[in-house]
């Protein structure tokens, strides 16, 4: 597409520049539990054009990033410096920052001396440029600046939770979520997911309180930094897209799961928590017997108070999950088999552009099901697609054309719009189509090896095709016709060559669904015998060419499937988000009790949003509830949550 610098071009740009060739800090320090990075990782690397960051990398980019900061709780800030590594064209006499939120203090040079600095006009979705002036860098010189800066309250990735919103409440809680754009308001860089960075840390908190991020931790216990306060730091030797940059600080205790993986949460949430995750040691084992080694050390995860707004977020060696997994008998955990295989889709080899976003979303969502089809078999696996499938059918129904091609445009929209189920799982749907045609053994090894040839590396589609073009296709016209690859990427909705999963597991659970529609007792449902995702199937079950808002249970109907199957103390919460849709969308109003209890003690976009939808859907019945509910549970809630309902509901 023309909007990208033409791939060629760009690596000539960049190799006549000599602005791209070595990562500035390979060296891996005596204690680094990360094996040493590839060749590939030190390769040249293409910018293909982003437009969603102010950043030329062409001219001058980050290569490493050292914050000093902070946390105050009672300002809500975080304060201190952005030691920024910047390497560039010889000659090149400035550096374009991303910033949004920011107070910039001042901007210096590594001897302290201040140097030049403009805010440029802001942009809604992107925030400003921070231009930084510095005397032209000679060849191959890598320069220091330093950014002194703080917070605001309202950064849009940093939520700072006062004591009643935790399990303990006894201590507050801050954490960050970077993805898409968000880094920008809290640490000062080039925020693109194609300018790769290590970093390092130190951060001040209050001394009772423990910080995690996604980096090395080099002190696991704190260390002595002045009254009251501990600081604590960090390392990320592997160089990692900026969205990747996270914190967690809160009254945080760890258990071992094994001996490279484990869990952090409040202490009165560990037990269940480890018990809940302990399938994780194996998922580790079983994605590299799929593709290849764990590159990151150690695999933790952080799981969050309620309000976090994503069910994961693959930070590296450190994936922050949402407390809402914690079903008590493991049936959500395939949540970290796709967190873990980002691992490999998305940090190890990463999306260019959020127009390229399939290339993390689609890639992880077909690595996340073999790792769960490893663990518990190929009916689970089947379960899990068929479930995917249906999440896409009713995506698709809603969405305009135009977003449903894998390559999006979001030029000039919130990346966030690109986060549908078409991303996700018409990318692992064109995947597998790629696996059935050409044989799983021979699909493997291609992917195996697009990981290994690509690691550490930003991929745009154009090169995703031309990898596969090159080492799975390898001029076979009949291949390349069969897998119809431009279709899948350049063209909306499912090309001729998808089957949808068949999963015979959900033949009995549609049956009883619509037995129970046609008038059948909710006794006659086989609910005890039903896994959650059998359960699941049920609550997302519609009657075949349902009307746009019409009903098909009736009150009777619906308060016996709410007393037989207990729904009023569901405790899945995937199964009560199912029981929830379905009550709003026919105005049930005895379940509204339970639904304000949802929405006001967890935070989880993926809930939170769609419910808030259906109210709002349903004329004057659901907006007198939306609103008071809204304006309660509202400041409870993560920006990245509140920004999206607020364009449904309204600001309180
Ligand atoms: N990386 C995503 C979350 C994300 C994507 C945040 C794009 C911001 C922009 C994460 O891996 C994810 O997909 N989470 C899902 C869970 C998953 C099992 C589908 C979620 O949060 O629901
Ligand atoms: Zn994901």
């Amino acid at each position: 597409m023309n909007r990208k610098f033409g791939l060629v071009s760009a690596l000539a740009l960049a190799t006549a520049l000599g602005g791209c060739a070595m990562m500035p800090t390979l060296g891996l320090g005596s204690g680094s539990d990360m094996p040493p990075l590839p060749a590939s990782a030190t390769a040249p690397v293409d910018y293909a054009r982003d437009t969603h960051t102010f950043a030329r990398p062409e001219i001058a980019h980050v290569r490493h990033v050292a914050l000093d900061l902070t946390a105050d709780f009672q300002a809500q800030t975080l304060s201190g410096t952005a030691s920024l590594d910047i390497q560039g064209a010889p000659g090149a006499t400035e550096v374009v920052l991303d910033i949004k939120n920011l107070d910039i203090r001042g901007v210096s040079d590594a001897s302290g001396a201040p140097l030049r600095y403009e805010a440029g006009a802001l942009d809604a979705i992107k925030g400003q440029p921070l231009t930084v002036q510095f005397p032209a860098l000679a060849t191959g010189e890598t320069r220091r600046i330093v950014v002194a800066y703080a917070t605001r309250p309202d950064a849009a990735a940093l939520q700072w939770l006062t004591p009643g919103q935790t399990a303990g409440g006894q201590s507050p809680y801050l954490f960050s979520q970077g993805q898409a754009i968000l880094t920008r308001t809290w640490v000062p860089t080039q925020d693109s997911p194609g300018i790769r960075q290590t970093y390092d840390a130190r951060i001040v908190a209050p001394a009772d309180l423990r910080v995690v991020m996604s980096a090395q931790q080099l002190t696991p216990e704190g260390e002595a930094a002045g009254p009251g306060v501990k600081a604590w730091r960090f390392r990320m030797t592997n160089p990692v897209p900026p969205y990747l940059i996270a914190i967690g600080v809160g009254d945080l205790a760890f258990a071992a799961i094994d001996e490279r993986t484990g869990v952090f949460t409040e202490p009165s949430r560990l037990a269940a928590t480890r018990a809940e995750l302990a399938p994780t040691a194996d998922m580790v084992d079983a994605a590299e017997r799929l593709y290849g080694p764990y590159r990151w050390g150690r695999y933790d995860i952080l799981v969050l108070p309620p309000s976090f707004p994503f069910g994961g977020m693959e930070n590296p060696r450190l994936t922050f999950a949402t407390p809402t997994i914690i079903a008590g008998d493991q049936s959500l955990v395939s949540l970290v088999a796709h967190e873990l295989a980002h691992s490999w889709s998305g940090n190890l080899v990463t999306n260019a552009t959020w127009d390229d976003m399939w290339l993390n979303e689609g890639f992880t969502v077909y690595f996340e099901n073999r790792i769960m089809e490893a663990l518990y078999g190929e009916d689970r696996a089947l379960m899990l697609r068929a479930l995917g499938w249906g999440d896409l059918q009713s995506e698709l129904a809603g969405l305009p054309a135009a977003d449903t091609l894998l390559k999006l445009n979001l030029t000039g929209r919130d990346p966030d719009d690109g986060l549908t189920d078409v991303a996700y799982e018409k990318g692992a749907a064109f995947l597998h189509t790629i696996e059935v045609i050409v044989g799983r053994e021979r699909f493997d090894a291609w992917l195996k090896g697009y990981f290994e040839r690509n690691a550490f590396r930003p991929m745009t589609t154009e090169l995703f095709l031309q990898d596969i073009r090159t080492h799975l296709v390898a001029g076979d016209a009949a291949l390349e016709r069969r897998l119809m690859m431009d279709a899948w990427i350049y063209q909306p909705g499912m090309p001729a060559n998808w089957q949808p999963p068949v999963s015979n597991a959900f033949v009995p659970v549609d049956a009883a669904a619509m037995a129970f529609q046609a008038g059948g007792p909710a006794s006659a449902v086989p609910w005890s015998g039903w896994s959650t995702q059998e359960r699941q199937r049920f609550m997302t079950w519609r009657p075949a060419g349902l009307a746009e808002g019409a009903d098909w249970l009736n009150p009777t109907q619906l308060a016996d499937l709410e007393s037989t199957l207990n729904l009023r103390n569901e405790g899945n919460a995937e199964v009560l988000f199912g029981w929830l849709q379905i009550a709003v969308q026919h105005r049930y109003q005895p379940a509204v009790p339970t639904l304000e209890n949802f929405l006001t003690t967890m935070g989880r976009r993926k809930f939170v949003l769609p419910l808030f939808t259906s109210l709002w859907a349903e004329g004057d019945w659901g907006r007198s509830i939306a609103t008071p509910l809204y304006a309660r549970a509202r400041p409870g809630y993560h920006p990245v949550t509140t920004g999206s309902v607020d364009a449904v509901v309204g600001r309180p």
